[in-house]
């Protein structure tokens, strides 16, 4: 007899963002006559610049000649691109070795794989609110997870406790979904904390491009992180990428626990469970760390950090009470009138066709909140912020 896995019934039925996109459809269904403005989850809006697209095209055809053919890669990633990695590395002032890089299909299944590396007796220590991946994964193999709140009163920047014991850690910054960026010195001490504890980091930097302030864009610009922590990064919203799946992971190999190395582990991991990042994605990716790659790249994001500048000044003229948007792609708002946050996902959508990212579907802190996402077109966040403007002052 077959038996389920129980934990499963521990975490919501479905994904914060499936339950997002089960609705919209559902009210569209209902309300065809209604423009939808999508601003929830963060897909990005932009193509693929140039020097992507080019890569593209000659990887594909290198795959359709015997001479320049590519079968199955080799296991943490072509040389070529985790050198290109490197070197971006370095331009942030982080010194990050090739050899503990690993290619993956993106952030989200490294973050939610990586605890397989720890006993299930290792709890993981998350942020609330929280990208709802690291919850969600852990919970559903049945490791316990504790909570730091990431509140107003501590600028949603959690810092450890020295008296609570970690095994796992989750850091994102930016953090999603509140926009809000730790400091050099805010880092240091979460490392000092890991290394007291024998703890091990897992930090997700996927927003990094966006930080427009004097902020650390990698966990490993930060004296003794190589011992403590792994850092996660996508090309998903930094080179939009959320329909191409690449993304990278740093395993430094001073990484060691328990005598045991978790880059041997990880690599042992990857190579038996995964088959590595298509040949064309990983050029096209490699194409992203060139001059004129980083050079496009930047122009995209500068243009949905207009938008972000743009939600911002509409939640300033309103007087509704928000942050993020300056070094994240994501605006954190207080929900207008004290509603719920889904309540007002359901008002907003009804009333104007906008639809954001409820609060709590982070974490029971999110509640009362509400996240927008800056990735749409620039016409649209135009149009969505003048529909909250006039609804929310007009009542239209
Ligand atoms: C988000 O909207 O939180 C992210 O786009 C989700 C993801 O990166 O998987």
């Amino acid at each position: 007899m077959s038996q389920i896995n129980p934990y499963f019934s521990q975490i919501p039925q479905s994904y914060l963002f499936s339950e997002i996109a089960h609705r919209v459809a559902k009210h569209a269904a209902a309300r065809p006559d209604q423009k939808i403005i999508r601003m929830g989850i963060g897909d990005v809006t932009r193509p693929l610049c140039a020097p992507v697209i080019q890569a593209l095209e000659k990887a594909s055809r290198d795959q359709g000649e015997a001479v320049s053919f590519h079968g199955y890669g080799p296991e943490q990633g072509y040389p070529f691109l985790r050198q290109a990695i490197q070197n971006y590395y370095r331009s942030l002032g982080a010194e990050v070795d090739a050899e503990d890089i690993f290619i993956s299909d993106g952030a989200k299944s490294d973050l939610a794989n990586l605890p397989e590396l720890f006993s299930l007796d290792c709890p993981a220590l998350i942020t609330d609110p929280v990208y709802p991946v690291y919850r969600d994964s852990n919970l559903m193999v049945g490791r316990r997870v504790e909570y730091l709140d990431a509140v107003r009163e501590n600028q949603f920047l959690p810092l450890p406790d020295s008296s609570q014991k970690a095994g796992i850690i989750y850091l994102c910054s930016p953090a999603n979904p509140t926009g809000a960026a730790y400091t050099r010195q805010q880092l240091q001490q979460w490392v000092d904390y890991a290394l007291e504890q024998d703890a091990v980091i897992l930090y997700d930097a996927a927003y990094e491009a966006f930080i427009q302030e004097d902020l650390p864009r990698s966990i490993y610009t930060i004296p003794g992180a190589e011992k403590c922590a792994i850092e996660i990064c996508s090309l998903s919203k930094t080179a939009g990428f959320t329909g191409m799946r690449c993304g990278y992971t740093v395993v430094p190999r001073a990484l060691v626990r328990e005598g045991h190395s978790l880059h041997d582990m990880w690599l042992r991991r990857q190579s038996t469970k995964m088959n590595g990042v298509a040949y064309p994605i990983q050029r096209a990716a490699e194409a992203v760390f060139s001059p004129e790659g980083l050079a496009a790249c930047r122009e995209n994001i500068a243009l949905y950090q207009s938008n972000a500048a743009c939600m911002a000044r509409t939640l300033d003229q309103l007087g509704i009470w928000y942050c993020g948007g300056k070094n994240s792609p994501y605006v954190w708002m207080e929900c207008p009138g004290g509603m719920g946050s889904w309540e007002f996902f359901d008002k907003l959508l009804d009333a104007t066709g906008v639809v954001g990212t409820p609060g709590e579907g982070f974490g029971k802190n999110g509640e009362g909140y509400f996240r927008l996402s800056a990735f749409a077109a620039p016409d649209q966040v135009q149009l969505a912020m003048e529909l909250l403007r006039n609804w929310l002052t007009k009542g239209d």
